[in-house]
């Protein structure tokens, strides 16, 4: 043990810790001060960002040992707080910094420690300082960020009033389409939001921390779980294995489609028979602190007989390859497209044909939180469990009867997120948390490290595809064939939902009228698909927007005129047989072409033999909702001093669920002229908030905005008067009227897609983009970097202008990671933050131009679409496409790491 007096924020502060023990776990831990957050742990993220002796230093790796004694610590609760904001939180709030804010606090203290140094910085400086102290952030794209610093170093500067940098709300009281920053924007900024692992730091004294005995190997037969010596360990009170779970032990897939030939009861909580996948949990240990926990869980011992491991499509889809799950074929779930004519006689007729083989690998989500959650028995004998959960409701249909508890005695919570970016919308660890609580009777708290978050939470599924595109001599496309083959993991869950995306997404953009094309879902050995911003997108249109590229080349025309042939018009219909609900591409590519043009003739002016430049474009188009007939519910009340409470289980991911839900509020509650602090929030508890859907798909907005716009229209109508006038709360009590609704919406114009056709009308709502990317390619090294970004969207009407912009933004950067460096597929290798190829700052350009056409959608509420897909649908194929541009190389496998590029520039 060490002694330290530290001047923490400008008060001397005594602490006693172990020499290795780190900065940030005793500024967490004894010291309370959590706003220092802890991501990777791994000195990757700078989330736990400290100003140690005037120096930034990343406090997960600095021990207490090399802590001097006297040392000045500033954490973000030293910089600023609710009432007496920094400039850089202040900054951070109105150029929407903090989306998830889980990154928020290291950067703050990251810009304060660079301002102190360098009051006036370029752009530049700032993104080099972010690059070389390695703080990163998933969710925006870093171009707000540097927004953010130098707006605030102006202030420090006093160029400018800090007044002057404050969201000011209109004359007209309409907040709506405007910046007004989200309501948990202060929070975030000042380090005070108290994420999972925070809430796990004020958990009552019993409570058992706990740790996973999780397998190695990827495919394996259990023979026996030997956990004796592991219950003999310091602070062990209970190893919980599948034998204590009393319920199914299963997690339900929810079999989407009946003809799936799996049952959905495929997952187990505790694995009991085999082993499907590395990481698979086969058993908890509970004890007194996460360190026993860990100690001990090293102690069980697990006899495994090895099995061969299936790692792609390809491999389990072969002949001799075994049954993953015995009695479910590896492909248990087969999706024809059939629309139109047959296709083989247009192919054979048609002027142009091309086709090509591609491959989407799987991404994984890098999200700086960790997955994290505790449970506890409420005060009416419920099961509570907390996680990150995007969808509270449907996983507590996923998981009650596996953990063996009924549905009325399981509350699922959501804590803020530190971001999930569609991971959530699978349980995760819920499951475990549930049996372990009921196992030991004792509240318990989980939290992976980096390592377990990357290998043990689902990814974005690969496809391998093939598709052939049949053109007459205008190059309008006559015929499409496709097939692809979807890697989804050992466990089904939405594994066929994923599949059919791909009948709805390769070749979405344009009027194609005849296709035909078969998809399957394959059950492997690598991670279990789930889904990931855009879902079923990336993959499709790297196919269909890389392909129409080459169709270009091979007709000799313009990549962005082909497009302008081949895009929506009237009387066209989207893959699924759908007419698209606005025609708004050649709007866009009217839009884009000058930008286009000249981004061509400067890529042409500054190629040079060693690094060649180019421009690639493509389309992108995304549904608002759940297949089919999508709903959504929430409550709305009037309260006795007149303010409104909005309840609805809008989950929040970090892309602003809070704002999603008082900007829609707000705007239907614009006859009342109610102020937007009028309008409360409770969100995410199933005990209190209503079923809204889980917050997948974009659909959010759409939806649930409707279902709010519905409960608030509701609600006005009981308190308008006569006169026109509204009555108060005591006015409605006197007449015994009602002050609690329930809005209700039901996308009741959708149907579902034909499981022999794929033919449907799947979405009330599309989003449409095209996106533009400038590159650079070294043609010593093949290493691309993206210089510029275009997007032209149409999202509908803007509910909150800073949100779509910052899901924008960070949809655009995670779609260029996607293109270059992200992967997880190399289980030795794929479990770090940077190894997994998590783009930095200076990955990500500074030059990132957002264009939008609101065209108003007739089933949004106020004419609102969804947002948070569309970026990375196809902003990855743009970087491919413009490889090709710069320099000749198709990339047909992602990422396109340097030396693929490079190997392929050789040739
Ligand atoms: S750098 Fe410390 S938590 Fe990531
Ligand atoms: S806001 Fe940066 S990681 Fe979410």
């Amino acid at each position: 043990m060490i002694k330290r007096t530290l001047h923490v924020n400008g008060v001397p502060r005594t602490v006693i810790a172990e020499a290795d023990q780190s900065l940030a776990n005793v500024l967490r831990e004894q010291l309370g001060l959590t706003g220092t957050k802890i991501g990777c742990g791994q000195a990757q993220c700078g989330c736990c960002n400290v100003i140690l002796d005037d120096k930034l230093v990343r406090s997960c790796v600095t021990r207490m040992s090399k802590v001097a004694d006297g040392a000045t610590v500033i954490t973000v609760e030293g910089i600023g707080n609710r009432d007496n904001l920094h400039p850089i939180q202040l900054s951070w709030i109105v150029h929407g910094g903090a989306q998830c804010g889980f990154c928020t606090p290291g950067f703050i203290v990251s810009v304060k420690a660079l301002l102190d140094q360098n009051p006036n910085p370029t752009r530049e400086d700032v993104r080099e300082w972010f690059q070389t102290h390695r703080n990163a952030c998933r969710c925006t794209g870093y171009k707000q960020l540097v927004d953010a610093v130098m707006d605030a170093a102006k202030v420090m500067r006093g160029e400018m009033k800090a007044e002057e940098l404050l969201f000011r709300v209109p004359a007209d009281g309409h907040i709506w389409g405007t910046n007004y920053p989200r309501p948990s924007a202060v929070a975030k900024v000042t380090g005070t939001l108290d994420y999972g692992a925070d809430l796990g730091l004020k958990m009552p004294a019993d409570t058992l921390y706990l740790a996973l005995v999780q397998a190695k190997v990827s495919h394996a037969n259990i023979k026996g779980i030997d956990t004796s010596e592991a219950e003999k360990m310091p602070g062990v009170f209970k190893v919980v294995t599948a034998k204590d779970v009393t319920g199914k032990n299963r997690i339900t897939g929810l079999i989407t489609f009946p003809t799936n030939k799996g049952d959905g009861w495929d997952r187990p909580i505790l694995c009991d028979q085999k082993v499907f996948q590395y990481g698979d949990a086969i058993a908890i240990v509970c004890a007194d602190n996460e360190y026993q926990a860990r100690r001990a869980a090293e102690k069980v011992r697990v006899d495994l007989e090895e099995l061969p491991a299936y790692m792609s499509a390809p491999a389990a889809m072969s002949e001799d390859a075994m049954e993953i799950h015995p009695g479910t074929p590896n492909v248990y779930f087969e999706l024809p497209v059939v629309k139109g004519g047959e296709t083989v006689p247009l192919m054979q007729s048609a002027a142009y044909t091309v086709e090509g083989d591609y491959y989407l690998q799987r991404q994984p989500h890098l999200t700086m939180e960790t997955d994290v959650g505790c449970a506890y028995f409420d005060d009416e004998e419920r099961l509570t469990i907390h996680s990150k959960s995007i969808a509270i409701h449907l996983h507590s249909a996923m998981i009650a009867a596996g953990v063996g508890i009924s549905p009325n005695k399981l509350r699922l919570v959501q804590n803020p997120a530190g971001g999930t970016f569609g991971y959530k919308f699978s349980p995760t660890m819920e499951a475990l948390l549930g049996v372990a609580c009921m196992a030991t009777g004792r509240p318990v708290f989980l939290r992976y490290d980096y390592q377990q978050h990357i290998t043990y939470t689902g990814k974005r599924s690969p496809f391998w595809m093939k598709v052939k595109y049949g053109a007459d001599e205008a190059g309008k496309i006559v015929a499409m064939e496709s097939d692809w083959s979807v890697d989804h993991g050992p466990y089904s869950e939405f594994g066929d939902l994923l599949t059919l995306r791909g009948a709805q997404f390769i070749g979405a953009g344009y009027g194609i009228p005849n296709i035909r094309g078969m998809g399957r879902t394959v059950c492997t050995n690598h991670a279990w698909g789930s889904a990931f911003r855009a879902y079923g997108s990336p993959q499709s249109f790297l196919a269909s927007e890389s392909l129409i590229d080459e169709l270009a080349e091979k007709m000799g025309i313009d990549p962005l005129e082909l497009r302008a042939r081949n895009v929506y018009r009237p009387g066209d219909t989207t893959p699924t047989g759908q007419e698209p609900e606005v025609f708004c591409f050649q709007e866009m590519i009217e839009k884009l072409r000058p930008l286009y043009n000249s981004a061509l003739e400067k890529a042409r002016q500054s190629s040079t033999a060693d690094v060649k430049r180019g421009v690639g474009i493509s389309l992108g188009i995304y549904g608002c909702g759940l297949d089919g007939a999508d709903s959504s519910e929430i409550r709305v009340e009037l309260n006795p001093d007149n303010t409104i409470t909005v309840y609805s289980s809008w989950e929040d991911h970090g892309q602003g669920a809070d704002m999603g839900v008082l900007g829609t509020a707000h705007k239907a509650f614009e006859p009342m002229g109610l102020k937007p602090e009028q309008i409360r929030l409770v969100m995410n508890d199933t005990a209190i908030t209503p079923n809204s859907g889980p917050a997948g798909g974009s659909r959010s907005q759409v939806v649930t905005g409707n279902a709010i716009k519905n409960g608030c229209e509701m609600l006005m109508a009981a308190m308008r008067k006569p006169d026109g006038s509204y009555r108060t709360y005591a006015e409605m009590e006197a007449e015994n009227l009602p002050v609690s609704y329930s809005g209700k919406w039901i996308a009741s114009m959708c149907t579902d897609c034909d499981l022999k056709t794929s033919q449907g009308k799947p979405f009330s709502v599309y989003m449409y983009g095209m996106f533009m990317a400038e590159v650079a390619v070294e043609t010593a090294t093949g290493k691309t970097t993206v210089e510029g970004f275009t997007a032209i969207a149409d999202v509908g009407s803007i509910n909150n202008k800073l949100v779509v912009d910052g899901q924008m933004y960070g949809g655009i950067a995670q779609g260029i990671g996607l293109a270059l460096s992200e992967d997880f597929e190399d289980l030795s290798k794929h479990n770090s933050l940077r190894a997994c190829g998590l783009p930095y700052a200076k990955m990500i350009p500074d030059k990132m131009d957002l264009h939008y056409i609101e065209s108003p959608r007739e089933n949004g509420p106020f004419g609102a679409a969804g947002v948070g897909e569309l970026p990375l649908t196809s902003s990855h194929v743009a970087v491919i496409n413009a490889i090709h541009n710069a320099c000749g190389v198709r990339i047909r496998q992602l990422p396109a790491l340097p030396e693929k590029v490079l190997a392929a520039l050789k040739k």
